[in-house]
């Protein structure tokens, strides 16, 4: 395929959806953390492309994932995005059930008890989709994937996130948002790995980060408050050295410093939540960041966990799906408010989903041409390389 290292993704890439479904068909890519799904029987619901994938936490503790496909006549055991279940799960149309913790059939409506008890091939549980949890976050992978990439990527991010203990619980939902949006996924990846548009397009989110200190092209002034910040974070044992892919090509971890006068992601620059997480006892005007290949985005702050990732159904459509988390015994309308903890992402990921809409339109045309990317685009560089070594 023609491609130049340096320039966007071919128009074949964009537009063929094959090529998403071959990016994607044995590669692990991130679907939320234990935090979406705090307790035994919690599920969680996704779509990719045809597919649709359920996660349940089983009675176990662990969380699998499930084909959400009945093997009766294929309704979708769980028909809203979240739910919960008990001992069983339960088809809602004609109650055929299935153990929530392994996914095996345990009752067949209609059927002779031996069609549960000695079932055939093919009838004995749900298909089961890998899922795998590292460091309390969860990827998923629709064929046979490698779980040690899943390894290499926690040694990087296991140092910064530690001391946040996701795996362990602790967390609660404070919200969930899902968007479907008409807009490539890979374009809304490509737009989340530079910030050269931020200035022009995030007003917002400019007076909360220096738009420069994404890129490295940084001020005395932002060098300073980064010191500080670095000051800080050492004193808390907190680790905060960039690694930006190159101990694994998959994964950037970083930590900023905001604002001055900010406790933490909102506009208005105070606390979005009263409680702190993690390692926090005090907010603290900085976040940490990981940017994932191929899908995701996740900022942890001193009160809150803002989760991003996208997954394509078609080549021109893909669902945002953001979630915040707050400490577990935070308490809506005491602690935190709700418009006020997701205001910045909300407002933010509305900016951006624009964007991506019209370079989705754009790239229709049948006069595209992949365009080159500058110096302060280059993790877009990163991600396109990554894309096209791994098609
Ligand atoms: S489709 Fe599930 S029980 Fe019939
Ligand atoms: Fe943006």
């Amino acid at each position: 395929m023609d491609y130049t290292t340096g320039f966007s993704l071919p128009r074949d890439v964009l537009l063929d959806r094959a090529h998403s479904e071959a990016l994607l068909a044995n590669r692990w890519f991130f679907v939320g953390t234990r935090g979406d799904l705090p307790r035994p029987g919690d599920m969680f619901g996704f779509d990719l492309f045809d597919e649709n994938v359920m996660l349940i936490h089983g009675h176990d503790g662990r969380v699998r994932g499930f084909e959400n496909r009945c093997l009766h006549q294929s309704a979708r055991l769980l028909d809203d995005p979240t739910g919960s279940c008990g001992r069983r799960l339960v088809c809602p149309n004609h109650q055929w059930s299935y153990d929530p913790s392994s996914g095996e059939l345990r009752g067949a409506t209609g059927m002779p008890r031996a069609f549960v008890d000695d079932p055939a091939d093919g009838f004995t549980g749900l298909r089961a989709v890998a899922v795998e949890e590292r460091s309390g976050l969860l990827f998923a992978c629709l064929g046979e994937p490698d779980a040690s990439d899943l390894d290499r990527l926690d040694d990087v991010i296991r140092p910064y996130t530690d001391p946040f203990h996701l795996d362990r619980g602790g967390y609660r939902v404070a919200l969930h948002e899902r968007e479907t949006v008409d807009a490539n996924w890979l374009l809304v990846m490509i737009n989340n790995r530079e910030c050269v548009h931020c200035r022009a397009n995030h007003p917002g989110l400019c007076e909360l980060f220096d738009p420069s200190s994404f890129n490295g092209a940084v001020t005395p002034a932002y060098t300073a408050r980064f010191d500080d910040a670095a000051a800080r974070w050492e004193a808390a044992g907190l680790a905060w050295r960039e690694q930006a892919f190159d101990p694994h090509d998959a994964v950037r971890v970083a930590r900023y410093p905001m604002s001055e006068g900010h406790a933490s992601i909102t506009f208005d620059g105070r606390p979005a939540c009263r409680r702190t997480i993690g390692p926090w006892t005090e907010h603290d005007a900085s976040t940490l960041s990981i940017w994932l290949n191929p899908n995701a985005w996740i900022h942890y702050t001193s009160d809150h966990i803002a989760t991003n990732w996208v997954i394509p159904l078609d080549a021109g459509r893909c669902v945002l799906a953001t979630t915040w988390l707050v400490h577990e015994d935070a308490v809506e309308g005491v602690d935190y408010d709700i418009d006020h903890l997701a205001e910045v992402w909300r407002v933010t990921n509305a900016e951006d989903v624009g964007l991506c809409r019209s370079m989705t339109a754009g790239s229709r045309s049948r006069h595209y041409r992949p365009g080159p990317f500058g110096e302060d685009e280059r993790w877009c560089v990163q991600f396109c390389d990554w894309v096209m070594a791994n098609l």
